[in-house]
């Protein structure tokens, strides 16, 4: 199962079923029949061992719900990994580093992430000691698995997958990109007027070097009023090789 797609993901859960929808939603679908994203799912239950195929069992020490286990676990990872050029280990976990736009442009610089979600109340810890995953939360609130996580990873990480968006759309122009990671100006479309709120006549005018500069204003201004943590940060080099697409050391 060679991949010959610029991003591959292996998505390892409970609830493949989930991805379903999400799967064949605009974006993702056109980029996965294009031949630049491939999405495997697989079912941590299909490397569980005994009739019930069991998964999860009463933590040791006691306490409320039940804990992954280590064995089905680490030997689906394995598996799946065996299924190509080995890839980098994503644990989805409300303990991991927070995902933020510039860690989405680090995973987007590895051509095959596994992503590994969990339930219950998570995994036993010997499942992070022998597979050394990079650990990722999507914000510090307690999700009830690692499925929705998995397609937040998914769906950001693709944006950045070269031709994914076509010509019209850039992600560089979206917010926390580019390289002064500032928020967006503000957008208008059609009609030029609704309830008496006026497009800015600047929009309207056809004079392309003034409307560069007044989403330039406007994108400082509003990052200024918003986000002002981000114009404290020092703008990226675009000379930063670290940026291009090639896979990460880590
Ligand atoms: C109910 S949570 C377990 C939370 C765990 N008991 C704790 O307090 O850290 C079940 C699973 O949902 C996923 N999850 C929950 N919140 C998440 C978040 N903020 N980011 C990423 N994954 C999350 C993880 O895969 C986790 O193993």
């Amino acid at each position: 199962m060679e991949s010959t797609a610029t991003m591959r993901f292996d998505v390892l859960t409970l609830f493949p079923e989930m991805f379903s929808g999400y799967l064949g939603q605009s974006v993702l679908k056109r980029a996965i029949q294009a031949g630049l994203v491939e999405v495997h799912l697989h079912n941590i239950r299909d490397w569980a061992e005994g009739k019930h195929r069991q998964v999860d069992d009463r933590p040791y020490g006691g306490g409320p719900g039940m804990v992954l286990m280590v064995r089905p676990v680490v030997e689906a990872v394995e598996a799946v990994q065996a299924m190509g050029t080995p890839g980098r280990v994503v644990l989805l976990t409300p303990q991991g580093r927070r995902l933020d736009q510039r860690l989405v442009e680090e995973l987007g610089r590895q051509p095959r992430l596994l992503l590994l979600c969990g339930r219950y109340e998570g995994f036993d810890e010997r499942i992070r000691e022998i597979l050394d995953p990079l650990e990722v939360s999507i914000g510090d609130f307690v999700l009830n698995g690692g499925e929705v996580a998995a397609m937040v990873v998914i769906d950001t990480v693709i944006r950045l997958v070269p031709s994914v968006l076509g010509d019209e759309q850039s992600s560089q122009q979206d917010s926390f990109s580019g390289e002064e990671r500032r928020l967006e100006y503000p957008q208008y479309t059609r009609p030029p007027e609704y309830r008496g709120l006026a497009v800015p006549e600047v929009l309207l005018s056809g004079n392309h070097p003034a409307v560069a500069r007044w989403r330039e204003e406007q994108s400082r201004k509003r990052t200024q009023e918003r986000r002002a943590d981000l114009l404290a940060e020092p703008p990226r080099d675009i000379n930063d090789e670290s940026r291009q697409r090639r896979p990460a050391s880590n």
